[in-house]
């Protein structure tokens, strides 16, 4: 058999779906044949989600049906609020007490969340979509200092995340732009973190493991850390009162390869599109407070790159660069910014994983070998 090495699986095609398509000469993203600018202005996540599981956009009474059945598995019990604080006392990272939070979310689960079985999938589908949010608010609530809120169950997905994290009921530009931003997040092709959700759906594994699965590979710098660093670079520069152009080319001088946060895709060789739209959000936020020193920031970083010619060649704003600001804007933790993505990420993850599972093979690549063969084996003595 032929052992062509394709390292890092770049440009291997591994499955069929029509969930999401990106064109990344074009800046396009496409999720089940809707333009992602349509989706973020016209639909809210929880529509997008079901068209991400369905492959239609939802009726008004299916959309209601799968509303009160998201609302309806908000709350967790009082063992996964323990765990929560457990989590908090031990000073754990966010994304990690997202990743232990998710995986336990089986253990108040009655039913026996089978493998492979579609229907018992989607139900599990529907509570760990519907509870990622109230563990994560709960864990950064304890962490703070302050005790767990109820889910309410009048208010959207992102409106009660927002509830759930300050105890205020968010203003409704604030619930839009979360909203829009958990869309943008909700699918993104084969990605890392949905291959390793998808790996761990082939073998028939519930999907409880699948999304804990998928949360771990998105903790990952390379993968979804790059929001929280961006933000991180723009405090920094605050901080220090320099001037972000100048900056910029001092680091980039200074450190060796480094790479500016936000800036740069492997697949779009031109601005993300979902960057334009935070890009819009994150002025809009800072004109609506008085203030807009972060997108100012961003955006004078973006012109450096336009002027140096880097943007013409690809390395342009993504998704993170505007992403984070727009978070801090709306007054949430840096270190939440990767769970949050988690959070939108769910929708792509159990998408995939269901359509891949419509009809499944288990993943099971090879590697070249290239160790000894023939050794002749030595007593533990004589080594
Ligand atoms: N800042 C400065 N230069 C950058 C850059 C950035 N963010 N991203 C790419 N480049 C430059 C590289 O220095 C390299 O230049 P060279 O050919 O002169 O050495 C060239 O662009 C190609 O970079 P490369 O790393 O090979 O591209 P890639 O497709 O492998 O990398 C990323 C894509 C996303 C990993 C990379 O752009 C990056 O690290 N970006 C910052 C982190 C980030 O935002 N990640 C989230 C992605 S959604």
């Amino acid at each position: 058999m032929s052992e062509e090495l394709k390292k890092g699986l770049e440009g291997v095609v591994v499955a069929e779906s029509s969930l999401s398509y990106i064109d990344g000469d074009a800046g396009r993203l496409i999720y089940r044949g809707y333009d992602i600018e349509d989706l973020a202005e016209g639909a809210t996540f929880e529509e997008v989600v079901y068209l991400l599981w369905h492959g239609e956009l939802p009726t008004e009474s299916e959309l209601s049906e799968f509303n009160e059945s998201l609302v309806a598995a908000r709350s967790v019990d009082d063992a996964v609020l323990d765990t929560v604080r457990a989590l908090a006392e031990a000073d754990e990272e966010p994304m990690a007490a997202l990743r232990t939070l998710t995986s336990y979310l089986s253990a108040e689960d009655d039913a026996d969340p089978e493998g492979g079985d579609l229907e018992a999938a989607r139900r599990i589908g529907r509570k760990v979509t519907a509870k990622m949010p109230t563990v994560l608010a709960a864990f950064d609530r304890v962490r703070r200092g302050e005790e767990p809120l109820e889910p309410r169950d009048d208010l959207s997905h992102a409106a009660n995340f927002l509830y759930m994290l300050t105890g205020a009921e968010p203003d409704p530009v604030a619930e839009e732009t979360f909203d829009m931003a958990l869309t943008l997040h909700a699918d993104h092709g084969l990605n890392a973190s949905t291959f390793t959700a998808m790996v761990i759906g082939s073998t028939l594994a519930d999907l409880y493991s699948s999304v804990t699965g998928g949360i771990g590979a998105l903790s990952g710098p390379l993968h979804g850390g790059a929001n929280q660093d961006v933000m991180e670079m723009l405090l920094e520069i605050d901080d220090s009162g320099e001037d972000p152009v100048e900056f910029v080319e001092r680091a980039r001088e200074e450190r060796e390869n480094w790479r500016v946060p936000g800036m740069g895709h492997r697949v779009y060789n031109v601005k993300d599109p979902r960057a334009k739209i935070l890009e819009t959000k994150s002025k809009e936020l800072g004109e609506a407070s008085g203030d807009t020193k972060w997108y100012d920031m961003a955006d004078a970083i973006e012109g450096y790159f336009a002027e140096k010619g880097l943007v013409e060649k690809g390395i342009a704003p993504n998704v993170d660069f505007y992403s984070g600001t727009v978070y801090y804007q709306l007054g949430i933790a840096v270190d939440m910014f990767t769970p949050i993505f988690a959070m939108s990420r769910v929708g792509g993850w159990i998408g995939h994983t269901l359509e891949y599972q419509e009809d499944n093979r288990l993943i099971r690549p090879r590697a070249h070998y290239t160790g000894e063969t023939d050794r002749e084996f030595p007593a533990l003595g004589d080594r």
